[in-house]
């Protein structure tokens, strides 16, 4: 599964333009895959060709990549590592790595259309745009979290949206459009406690192993769950979490082994 979706990334972006070139930077690099990998997982659970997922999982990680070279840039998050490499703009400039993002955006739409299924587009388009992810990111940059509840929502949008396009896509492209709610449920939560746990790797772990500045969202002086609650009171919120996600997910063991994975994860 990860050989083909490897193979598939890496001819996404096999072109001679420089702008591509920095595609490739940031999307061949080594990020964990977890949302494609989540896409066909899920998509293998229910009985479907997960082969039939590839394109669907190669748009989403184009989409989830160019969120991280944005993310990363002066006007917002401002940080020099990702990925266990320099960002981005560090190695090809602002402009270009802004350019970068764009290109990684357009053309994952591009390997979508070879899905061949408009709920698919309209499921990564709702899910990565304006009132998905971007707004998630419109939240985290104003920075304006008055309670744990505000600071979730803004982890559900920025993060959970992303992790929802995977599940609702695989359930669409199994042909079991019945399931596209509920797995857009469990999406939102998968992504709150991913960033919960990232917000607590980031207190904890070095910049050695997270491959990213361990100490950026201090140094902005940023809420974070361990903020709110304090590390011990956000590590069980956490750990309460994942128990009521994994409740939702017996009936699928590829998916459960890849949520399974994630919660050991120390980067
Ligand atoms: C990083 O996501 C951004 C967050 C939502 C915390 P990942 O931790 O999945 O990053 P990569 O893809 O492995 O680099
Ligand atoms: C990244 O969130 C989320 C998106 C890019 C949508 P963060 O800014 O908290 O994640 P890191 O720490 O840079 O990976
Ligand atoms: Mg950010
Ligand atoms: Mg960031």
């Amino acid at each position: 599964m990860i050989h083909q979706l490897s193979d598939a990334l890496k001819s996404a972006v096999d072109q001679k333009p420089l702008v591509f070139e920095s595609m490739a930077y940031s999307l061949l690099s080594d990020g964990k895959r977890i949302r494609p990998m989540m896409l066909l997982s899920l998509l293998s659970d229910l009985g479907g060709d997960y082969t039939k997922g590839i394109d669907a999982a190669v748009a989403l990680e184009m989409v989830h990549t160019y969120s991280l070279v944005h993310d990363d840039l002066p006007a917002m998050d401002n940080d020099d590592y990702r990925r266990h490499r320099l960002t981005n703009h560090k190695v090809y400039g602002e402009g270009i790595a802004i350019l970068a993002g764009d290109g990684l955006l357009t053309q994952a739409f591009m390997e979508l259309s070879k899905v061949g299924s408009s709920d698919c587009i309209e499921v990564l388009a709702r899910n990565a745009g304006p009132l998905g992810m971007i707004l998630g990111q419109e939240l985290d940059i104003k920075d304006e979290f008055d309670s744990l509840e505000d600071l979730t929502q803004c982890y559900l949008l920025k993060t959970g949206c992303l992790f929802a396009a995977a599940l609702e896509m695989a359930a669409l492209i199994a042909d079991r459009k019945d399931l596209q709610e509920s797995m857009r449920e469990l999406g939102y939560k998968l992504g709150i406690v991913f960033q919960y746990q990232d917000d607590i790797l980031e207190a904890t772990q070095s910049f050695e192993t997270l491959g990213k500045s361990s100490d950026s969202d201090t140094d902005r002086g940023k809420n974070t769950i361990v903020g709110f609650l304090g590390i011990d009171e956000a590590k069980k919120t956490s750990d309460a979490l994942f128990d009521e996600i994994q409740t939702c997910v017996g009936d699928y063991p590829l998916l459960k082994a890849m949520i399974d994975s994630m919660f050991v994860r120390a980067f």
